[in-house]
C-alpha cells in the first residue's frame, strides 16, 4: 500500500481525461478524489478504470510499483467539491472545452482552495490568460495540457499565465515526472501551444499536398507512419538536423538555402471543404469506416501499437 504521505491529488471532471489522469496519479502512489457533477459518471469512471487497471496489469503494461488494487483503492468518487479540495497538493481540471464553464469552475474553486495547492488545466486550446484571470489564486493556477491517451504518450505542456509563479510550474513539473510523465515548459502562453502548432502546420502542409493532386490521402499518411514518424518517435526535428549533416552548424550551412526554396511553396492555409474533404473521408472511409465500431476498433489498435512502443521507449537504453 502506498504511504499516505504521496498526497491527495483532485481531478474535476471524470470524462475520459480525468479517468486517465486518475490512473496516472494512482500509479504515483497518490490518493485521487475524483469529483463530477454527475453521480453516474463517477460510478461509470471508477468502473471503467477497475477494468482498465486489471487489462493493463494483465498485459503486463500497468505504470508504477503498486498492483491494480492497490492503486484502486487509492482512487475514491467524491461529489463535494468541498470536501474534495481540502489538504490536496493539487487539483486537475478536466470539464469540457468551454471557456465559461471552465471560468466559472476555476472562480468557485479560488473561493475554497488554500494558499498551497496547484490549480492545473487540461484544456487543449484554452488560454491561461482567458481561464485564470482575476482570480486571488493566480499564482498557483497552471495548464498542464496532457495527449491522448495520457496513459502511453507521456507528453504534458505545462503552460503558465503571465502572473504564475515560478514555484508553481517547478512543482507541477516534479510531479509530472513523478508519474511518470514527460513536462515540458511552455515559456509563454501562445495560442495551439506547441504541440498543436506542430500537428497543425504537419496537417496544413497534408492537405495543400493531396488538394494539388501531388500525393493520395493513403500515400501521404505513410510519409508520416512508415517515415517521418519513425524517427519522431524518439528524436525531434531539430536533433534530426543535427544528426542528419556534421551537427547543426553543418546541416544550416547545406541545406538551408534548400530549404528556403522549398518553404517558399507553401500554399495558403487550406479551408478544409469542398472536394478536397470528400476526396480525403472517401479515402480514410475506406481504411476505416466511419461507424462507431469499425473507429474504435482501429482506436483500439492505435491504442495497443502506442501502448508497445512506450515499452519500446522505457526499454531502449537512453544516452
Ligand atoms: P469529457 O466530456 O469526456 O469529460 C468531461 C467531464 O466533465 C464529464 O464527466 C462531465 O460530467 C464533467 N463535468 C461537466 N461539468 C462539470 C462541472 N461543472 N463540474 C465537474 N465536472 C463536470 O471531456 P474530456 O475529453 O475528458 O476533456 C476534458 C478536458 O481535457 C477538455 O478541456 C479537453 O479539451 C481536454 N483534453 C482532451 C483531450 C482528448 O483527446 N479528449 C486531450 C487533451 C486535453
Amino acid at each position: 500500500m502506498a504511504s499516505p504521505a504521496a498526497g491527495v491529488v483532485v481531478i474535476v471532471g471524470s470524462g475520459l481525461i480525468g479517468r486517465s489522469w486518475a490512473m496516472l496519479f494512482a500509479s504515483g502512489g497518490f490518493r485521487v478524489k475524483l469529483y463530477d457533477i454527475e453521480q453516474q459518471q463517477v460510478t461509470n469512471a471508477l468502473e471503467n478504470i477497475r477494468k482498465e487497471m486489471t487489462f493493463l496489469e494483465q498485459s503486463g503494461s500497468l505504470k508504477g510499483s503498486l498492483g491494480a488494487q492497490d492503486q484502486l483503492s487509492l482512487i475514491s468518487g467524491c461529489l463535494n467539491i468541498q470536501e474534495a479540495v481540502e489538504g490536496a497538493l493539487h487539483i486537475q481540471e478536466c470539464v469540457p472545452e468551454n471557456l465559461e464553464l471552465k471560468k466559472k469552475i476555476f472562480a468557485q474553486l479560488d473561493q475554497i482552495i488554500d494558499d498551497q495547492v496547484v490549480l492545473s488545466s487540461s484544456t487543449s486550446c484554452l488560454l491561461p490568460s482567458q481561464l485564470f484571470a482575476g482570480l486571488a489564486h493566480v499564482q498557483q493556477c497552471l495548464v498542464a495540457h496532457p495527449v491522448n491517451p495520457p496513459y502511453y504518450v507521456p507528453l504534458v505542456e505545462l503552460v503558465p499565465h503571465p502572473e504564475t509563479a515560478s514555484a508553481t510550474v517547478d512543482r507541477t513539473h516534479a510531479l509530472m515526472r513523478k508519474i511518470g510523465q514527460s513536462p515540458v515548459r511552455v515559456l509563454k502562453e501562445m495560442d495551439g501551444f506547441v504541440l498543436n502548432r506542430l500537428q497543425y502546420a504537419v496537417i496544413s502542409e497534408a492537405w495543400r499536398l493531396v488538394e494539388e493532386g501531388i500525393v493520395s490521402p493513403s500515400d501521404l499518411d505513410l510519409v508520416m507512419s512508415d517515415g517521418l514518424g519513425m524517427r519522431y518517435a524518439f528524436i525531434g526535428p531539430l536533433e534530426t538536423m543535427h544528426l542528419n549533416a556534421e551537427g547543426m552548424l553543418s546541416y544550416c550551412d547545406r541545406y538551408s538555402e534548400g530549404m528556403k526554396h522549398v518553404l517558399k511553396t507553401f500554399g495558403p492555409i487550406p479551408e478544409f471543404s469542398g472536394a478536397t474533404v470528400e476526396k480525403v473521408n472517401q479515402a480514410m472511409c475506406l481504411k476505416v469506416p466511419a461507424d462507431p465500431e469499425h473507429l474504435a476498433a482501429r482506436r483500439r489498435w492505435r491504442d495497443e501499437c502506442l501502448q508497445r512502443l512506450a515499452q519500446l521507449k522505457r526499454q531502449m537504453p537512453s544516452q
